[in-house]
């Protein structure tokens, strides 16, 4: 994984009240809140974020979003804006997850609005991109991929792409208990890697890291990590329990 430094990162989507929310934290920051030679970063619910962020200050861990509205502020029922976030606490926000564009109708274009919010607001967007299981098996999981990226990232310079972080998660692999195998997840990110080299420049295709989501675990973590181009992980369910999170960001 070159010399970029790894990334855990955990989306708790919607699990977890306040008060679970706050268990889990005060459990992460025993167990990795003084790691520094990872990043280690989790998004709780937004109801959440309050206390996690209260109980992750003076740790290592940083605070997410799982996604914003691309406005800062305004009339917007049951959004979230970028400001928001900040004042929560956040440094980063996930953007495009497969189950919001399966369920909530986040397109491309819509994603190309967030990003450009998320850092119009001082927040590094994790972008997440991945075919279907239809799509792999018709032989266009690259397409779909390369298309999500080009699309998603239109108009940004290379500075912006630079600040930026891409998690490839084939949902097929996403809370299955299939993951990709590591030749096929390194395949995709190396395809990524070789569009954001053609597209904005070798030094900010060797810059920007390419994490790999989909039923990651403490089991998997090391092989995926072994790989050229894979340089962290998006981890859902393994990551709502401390010890299974924990083991992640540990997997030296
Ligand atoms: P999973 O989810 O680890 O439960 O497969 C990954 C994700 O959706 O980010």
């Amino acid at each position: 994984m070159a010399d970029r430094k790894p990334f855990i990162a955990g989306n708790w989507k919607m699990y977890k009240t306040g008060p679970q929310a706050a268990e889990l934290a005060s459990r992460l920051k025993s167990l990795v809140g003084d790691i520094t030679d990872v990043d280690v970063m989790v998004a709780p619910p937004f109801t959440a974020l309050g206390v996690v962020g209260e109980i992750l200050q003076g740790s290592a861990i940083h605070l997410g979003g799982q996604d914003l509205f691309w406005e800062a502020e305004g009339a917007y029922t049951g959004q979230i804006s970028a400001p928001m976030l900040k004042a929560a606490g956040c440094s980063h926000v996930i953007i495009g997850h497969s189950e919001r564009r399966q369920y909530f109708g986040e397109t491309n274009e819509t994603v190309n609005r967030k990003i450009r919010a998320a850092l119009l607001g001082g927040l590094i967007p994790v972008l997440c991109i991945g075919e279907s299981e239809a799509e792999r098996e018709s032989g266009q999981t690259f397409s779909v991929v390369q298309k999500q990226l080009e699309e998603g990232l239109e108009g940004f310079s290379s500075d912006e792409i630079q600040k930026m972080t891409v998690a490839y998660e084939p949902v097929w692999a996403i809370g299955t208990g299939k993951t990709a195998t590591t030749d096929q997840a390194q395949e995709v990110h190396e395809s990524i890697r070789g569009r954001m080299e053609t597209a904005y420049g070798n030094s900010v295709a060797k810059a920007v890291r390419i994490l790999y989501g989909g039923s990651v675990k403490p089991e998997n973590i090391g092989d995926l990590m072994a790989m050229a181009d894979i340089d962290g992980a998006l981890v859902g369910g393994a990551s709502l329990d401390g010890d299974s999170f924990a083991g992640i960001v540990r997997y030296k």
